[in-house]
């Protein structure tokens, strides 16, 4: 369970709201696996992986134009780890289809992929509060 924290904020209320958004995603990803019915976990982590695959996408992209127009130093720092972490996301993603929905795999992905999302706030993101 991710908390959003003060310290996360970059200073642009659609940016933060983007952040909370994912963070919900990653907590309703992380109450699904505490579930017991195996087809239901299943049914319910992929549909929560797909919407957050193309929600980060969306999202990263949002923030690149953001911190492009602000001229932001860490704006090619920015773009190079959310491609990391697409690229991250989508070799997930073959396994999780190759392994047919492995719970197992989506579980422990999905705690590196969250340590992943607040650590890229905290040290990026946040960044872009210097440049508004
Ligand atoms: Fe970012
Ligand atoms: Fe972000």
């Amino acid at each position: 369970m991710i908390n959003w924290e003060p310290n996360m904020s970059t200073g642009d209320d659609h940016t933060d709201a983007q952040h909370r958004a994912l963070i919900e995603k990653f907590n309703e990803l992380s109450e699904v696996f505490s579930g017991t019915n195996q087809a239901e976990m299943r049914r319910a982590a992929a549909e929560l992986l797909d919407f957050l695959q193309f929600y980060a996408a969306w999202h990263f992209e949002q923030e690149e134009i953001l911190m492009e127009q602000k001229r932001c130093p860490l704006a090619e720092t920015n773009k190079a780890a959310h491609a990391d972490f697409l690229q991250r996301f989508g070799d997930f993603y073959t396994r999780w289809q190759l392994t047919n929905m492995d719970i197992n795999l989506a579980r422990a992905t999905y705690q590196s992929l969250a340590d992943w999302i607040v650590n890229h706030i905290l040290t990026i993101d946040v960044h872009l509060r210097d440049c508004l």
